[in-house]
């Protein structure tokens, strides 16, 4: 269990804010492969893992959302057998998802065009969902095909076509009805997003959605990441000044 932060059935120390909702853009696997001498795809499966252990620990510790970004839009784009390769994890990985997360209470939702994938995979992400969407713990937001662009472009003309279709008026256009549009539609904006691996990059993660978010890189490539990282990221968060705008 946590060495700082207490299970969600304990009250957490005074002193220390724990975010609500949490975004991380798993970064560097590429890396800590090349580093030893592996393939690409091999960091990736060592991504998987830190991905489950880390999400586990969130629940653990009381975190509401966890937004994980595993497939942008712009990674098919990598070559053929590296993209393949995560074709294949994501595969095997959400097979033993639908049970995987149940003891921990965890609701999966994918963000994102489950359109480009392959049926399979497609079924497999909405038997997650459904399965999944009634339990109470934290909700786990894996993003798949994500883009925020994409995911705002994708609002905009959801919303053009509902003015035209009349469900809604111009006038009824608010930040609040376009963070409606999206996919993260209901959920909290991120309080926090982590970025392991030391760049200092948004890489089209969560762009609407972020315009208050605490930002906490951390020099570690994703699949060496801990829960005492973690610690680290929501402790060096806990002690930042929101101001939102105001002084
Ligand atoms: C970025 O590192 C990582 C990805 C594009 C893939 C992330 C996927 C996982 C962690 C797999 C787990 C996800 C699920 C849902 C099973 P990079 O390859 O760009 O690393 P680099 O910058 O070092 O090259």
């Amino acid at each position: 269990m946590a060495a700082f932060w207490k299970s969600k059935s304990e009250p957490q120390p005074e002193s220390l804010i724990l975010p609500q909702h949490v975004g991380i853009i798993m970064d560097g696997n590429g890396r800590w492969a090349k580093k030893r001498g592996l393939p690409r795809k091999a960091g990736h499966t060592e991504g998987a893992r830190t991905f489950r252990k880390i999400a586990r620990y969130c629940s653990e510790i009381g975190i509401k959302y966890l937004t994980v970004y595993a497939f942008s839009t712009e990674n098919w784009k990598r070559p053929e057998d590296e993209v393949g390769a995560l074709m294949k994890l994501f595969d095997s990985y959400l097979k033993e998802a639908i049970s995987d997360f149940k003891d921990d209470d965890i609701v999966v939702r994918f963000i994102g065009d489950k359109s480009s994938f392959s049926p399979e995979l497609q079924a497999l992400m909405i038997e997650n969902e459904e399965c999944s969407k009634d339990r109470d713990g934290m909700v786990l937001n894996i993003a798949m095909n994500y883009g925020s662009r994409d995911e705002i472009v994708r609002a905009v003309k959801n919303i053009c076509s509902d003015v035209q279709n009349g469900k809604i008026t111009e006038e009824q256009i608010s930040e609040q009805l376009v963070s409606d549009y999206l996919y993260t539609a209901g959920q909290p904006d991120p309080d926090l997003i982590i970025r392991p691996s030391g760049e200092y990059r948004i890489s089209n993660f969560m762009l609407w959605q972020s315009a208050y978010t605490e930002f906490v890189i951390m020099n570690k490539l994703w699949p060496d990441f801990q829960k005492s990282d973690m610690d680290e990221a929501l402790r060096i968060y806990s002690q930042r000044n929101r101001r939102y705008g105001g002084v």
